[in-house]
């Protein structure tokens, strides 16, 4: 359920409640007139049980009304699809890369080996433009995630063939400025000022990813 859902909802249920205690206490009141005034009073309870009424239909009515709209502002199933993307990466050996696309940018998913794993956390941050720790940038070692865009002006750097360029820190090298990223996808060479983003995703289980 989204925010503006969520909160829609809230004022909704508290709508209803205020409504239900007015009509709570007006009911109240005529009960007890009632009691008091019996016959006499007939006219003004009468008055009293047609304005709960009125309440009681009016606020079925308004949720009937805005129930339409509130389900409107909830994304439609198709779209939460588009915002996420399931991977298998099952077949992805090790030091291999594939590229996905998610919310329509390239997404880098390497497997890296482990001499990838050792040279991105053997660097010290004091050495890096944008410090990161690799362990920050990753959720299982072997695996690194990234949109795979150039933060300098947006190009798509080369490192995911084996026999693609990788750059002089063994990752990826953007060839429009000549950008170098290392094995943690951390800026080190060039005039990208920021690392590669990592994506948000979680590992559905040893074989899947779900990216977004
Ligand atoms: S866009 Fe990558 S270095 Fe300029």
């Amino acid at each position: 359920m989204t925010t503006p859902y969520l909160v829609l909802t809230v004022i909704l249920i508290f709508i209803f409640l205020f409504i239900y205690m007015v009509s709570t206490v007006v009911w109240g009141k005529v009960v007890s007139a009632n009691d008091k005034k019996a016959e006499s009073n007939k006219e003004e309870t009468r008055r009293d049980f047609l304005h709960v009424s009125t309440i009681t239909i009016g606020a079925i009515g308004s949720a009937t009304f805005m129930w339409p709209f509130i389900k409107s502002m909830n994304p439609a199933e198709d779209t939460l699809a588009l915002g996420t993307t399931e991977v298998d990466i099952s077949n992805i050996d090790e030091g291999q890369s594939i590229t996905v696309t998610w919310r329509g940018k390239p997404v880098f998913i390497r497997k890296r080996s482990k001499e990838d794993i050792a040279e991105a956390k053997n660097v010290k941050l004091s050495n890096l433009p944008d410090p990161e720790q690799d362990s920050d940038r990753v959720k299982k070692e072997d695996w690194l995630i990234l949109v795979g865009v150039c933060t300098h002006l947006g190009c798509v750097p080369s490192g995911q063939k084996v026999s693609d360029k990788k750059g002089d820190f063994n990752g990826w090298y953007c060839p429009c400025h000549g950008s170098h990223y290392d094995t943690s996808g951390r800026i080190r060479k060039g005039p990208a000022p920021d690392n590669m983003e990592v994506p948000p995703y979680k590992f559905l289980n040893d074989n899947t990813v779900l990216i977004g």
